[in-house]
């Protein structure tokens, strides 16, 4: 009789014959940079997270990530003002290109990664050039490049953008190429949902839309296929790492995606699933360390080889624990 139980009898054992790996150098953790001093305020919605000042806030939470032996952070802006055309999203002192030149400055080999959209900045919340009602797609284009150049002007490694405009990969390789950027990577939110799990970041980032919602640019959750066309442009366009959001609703999307590409893949794990997790944890109903290592090994094993995570930080320390024992 075939026993497969034979081979989970001990640790070592199961150690052995284990698929999958989950380990500090696959995570990348999400910041969030705000104009100010000495700013260290938690997101009522993602306990553990922080509004973070560019000082020795950024600078302490940054150290924290490197410790832990975490390879990237993405940073998300919170600008000081917000106006029609979202104008500190491209500005040279704006709140991201600040805190990229404080960071390039501790020359440290910590990946910057950036996130470029346009709805922390628009005082309507859309990710794009409004024209009516309406997001213009192609005008939002040129915004995107810029915004991506002044990100590698001040010291970004990877320039990620998340607004699912069409061509936005194309249009910003050009721009960054145009500017001496040839080394500069495009980690492409390829195949992104218009998902209720972003709530809680949306408080974060003060970025819901004022009317409407997202559903004219972000995917339908109803939709496979066409994440994989989505895949498919964005690498003809020359994106260099892609990316499916949100994570744990779309397993299935990140392994059909995985499929077919030889790219690397990334799956972001977002606010609403953190907030959850968070939240079942405070309340004593499920272990949160068991249940978030649990959850980054499914997405590992789904076929993400990176994971953007609130969790990075905990979860690097208890798998630095783990590796003790
Ligand atoms: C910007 C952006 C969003 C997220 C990442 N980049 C919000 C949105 O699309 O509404 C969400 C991340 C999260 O929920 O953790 N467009």
């Amino acid at each position: 009789m075939q026993r497969p139980r034979r081979r989970r009898r001990t640790e070592a054992l199961r150690r052995l014959v284990r698929e999958h790996e989950l380990s500090p150098g696959d995570l990348i953790q999400p910041i969030f940079v705000v104009h100010g001093q000495g700013v260290e305020r938690e997101i009522d919605s993602m306990p553990g997270v922080c509004h973070l000042s560019v000082d020795q806030s950024l600078d302490r939470e940054v150290d924290r990530v490197e410790a832990l032996g975490i390879p990237a952070v993405i940073l998300f802006g919170l600008p000081a003002a917000k106006d029609d055309g979202g104008t500190e999203n491209f500005a040279e002192d704006g709140i991201v290109q600040r805190a990229l030149r404080r960071l390039r400055a501790r020359s440290s080999d910590l990946l910057l990664i950036t996130d470029v959209c346009c709805c922390e900045y628009t005082s309507h919340g859309h990710c794009g050039v409004l024209r009516g009602e309406s997001v213009d797609n192609d005008a939002t284009l040129e915004v995107l490049s810029r915004v991506a150049v002044s990100h590698a002007r001040a010291g970004a490694d990877i320039v990620a953008p998340s607004g699912m405009m069409d061509g936005m990969v194309a249009a910003i390789r050009s721009g960054l190429d145009a500017d001496g950027h040839q080394d500069l990577a495009i980690l492409s939110y390829a195949v992104k949902y218009a998902s209720g799990f972003y709530g809680p970041f949306r408080e974060a980032a003060g970025s819901a839309p004022s009317f409407g919602d997202r559903r004219q640019y972000q995917m339908d959750p109803a939709n496979l296929r066409e994440g994989l066309l989505e895949a498919a442009l964005d690498e003809a366009e020359g994106a260099d790492l892609l990316m499916v959001k949100p994570a744990l609703a779309y397993l299935d999307v990140v392994r059909a995606v995985r499929e077919r590409t030889h790219l690397p893949l990334l799956a972001y794990n977002v606010s609403g699933e953190y907030a959850m997790l968070k939240a079942a944890a405070r309340l004593g109903w499920v272990d949160e360390r068991r249940l978030v290592l649990e959850a980054l090994t499914g997405m590992r094993r789904a076929g993400a080889d990176a994971i953007n995570t609130y969790h990075a930080k905990d979860a690097a320390a208890w798998l630095a624990e783990e590796g003790r024992r």
